[in-house]
């Protein structure tokens, strides 16, 4: 028992040390931007478009439209999909066509648009910052809400003139309950799934919370003006490497799995095509904003504390998103009791606030990152979803 404790102790102080040293190193923006041709194009049996929308804030960022030659009819359902923290659009391709949900709904006639929230690789950085200055970094998934998503669906809307369905994975989903809650999105889109949904954050039993909490590591980025997140730079990659060596997968399982939780169906001889893409970038601010959820145990707006509160909100403190007023009378839920980012905990309390109407679905075997990359996510999840959109 003492042994165990010492052993949680010292991993816990060993991540927040190479977690400090990876952040310290200054973010580099990465050659890979064109997610068409990177995951797309050399299948060739699909159209893949890559646009820009720009942000009422000035982040350029990349949205890729895809569907297949192959499906018939001209007026195809649009179907949004938004990425979860540390990814980008990406997410949603990288397995084989029947296992990874853009294709499949590509396969099955949709119109699939995939968003790219700021500062991931398929963004395109911004109109007057680089990610040197303070500003590009100075944001949270508050923004990624009321900026980002806002103008993505919004491009997508008037690009197709048709509501679209939504999809959404992790911070995805997180951004969406956050718009919704104030009323934004919802005359946009039609059905909405929430896969890993995450917005409370009180029984998450991850490093990052647990960092956040014990160590209050939030304020020491702070402090050290550290405002983005990176392990793909070279320090930050051989940080990775001394913990786990590029050969040893047991090891680099443990490092992911205490992470996201114990996932179950992750094609292990795909780790080196994976972390080609992952981790992308996010703001220290985002992990901050996530850090007061974890402290705090409610799903409320960035904390400035009491004077910019009142400034910005009209209220000394971090107003709640009001859950109640989310629509959910055409929305999928779907977790894993293996997830330690969307804890079961978490995600009954989220089902408490939210109006009926939702449906749920729970898979028991899933952690996090089975939703995405899992090998078996195509039987196990989007069968369901595509069952869900097409009813
Ligand atoms: C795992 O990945 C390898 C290499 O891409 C592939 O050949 C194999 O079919 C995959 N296995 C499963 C179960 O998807």
């Amino acid at each position: 028992m003492v042994l165990r404790s010492l052993r949680r102790s010292l991993l816990i102080i060993g991540l927040g040390i190479i977690t400090l040293i990876v952040i310290r190193d200054i973010a580099q923006t990465h050659g890979l931007s064109d997610l068409c041709s990177a995951l797309v194009n050399p299948k060739r049996l699909y159209h893949c478009d890559e646009m820009k929308v720009i942000t009422e804030d000035g982040f350029v960022l990349g949205v890729q439209r895809i569907s297949s030659s192959a499906a018939q009819g001209d007026k195809r359902q649009p179907v949004f999909l938004m990425h979860g923290i540390l990814s980008g659009g990406d997410t949603w391709l990288l397995n084989s066509p029947d296992q990874s949900l853009g294709f499949i709904l590509a396969d099955a006639g949709y119109d699939v648009w995939i968003g790219n929230f700021r500062t991931t690789n398929f963004c395109h950085g911004h109109i007057l910052y680089t990610s040197k200055d303070k500003e590009y970094w100075d944001w949270s998934f508050q923004e990624l809400a009321e900026k980002d998503l806002i103008s993505m669906v919004e491009y997508a809307y008037k690009t197709t003139n048709m509501r679209l369905h939504y999809i959404g994975y992790s911070q995805g989903t997180q951004a969406a309950l956050a718009a919704l809650s104030q009323g934004m999105l919802a005359e946009r889109i039609d059905k909405v799934v929430m896969m890993a949904p995450v917005a409370y954050l009180k029984h998450t039993a991850t490093p990052i919370g647990i960092l956040a909490a014990r160590l209050q590591l939030d304020r020491v980025f702070n402090g050290l003006r550290v405002f983005s997140l990176n392990t793909k730079t070279t320090a930050g990659r051989q940080y990775v490497d001394i913990l786990c060596p590029a050969w040893n997968d047991r090891c680099f399982n443990i490092w992911v799995n205490s992470f996201t939780g114990v996932n179950c169906c992750i094609n292990a001889s795909r780790r080196a095509f994976y972390d080609a893409f992952e981790t992308q970038d996010t703001s220290t601010k985002n992990l901050r904003h996530l850090a007061q959820l974890y402290r705090r145990g409610t799903f409320a707006k960035f904390d400035y504390g009491a004077d910019e509160n009142m400034r910005r909100y009209g209220v000394s403190f971090a107003p709640d998103y009001d859950l109640s007023k989310v629509p959910t009378g055409k929305m999928l839920i779907i977790h894993g009791e293996k997830d330690v980012l969307a804890d079961v905990d978490d995600v009954s309390m989220l089902k408490e606030q939210l109006p009926q109407g939702y449906r749920s679905i729970f898979i028991q075997e899933y952690a996090h990152i089975d939703f995405i990359i899992g090998y078996n996510a195509n039987t196990k999840v989007y069968r369901d979803i595509l069952h869900f959109l097409s009813e």
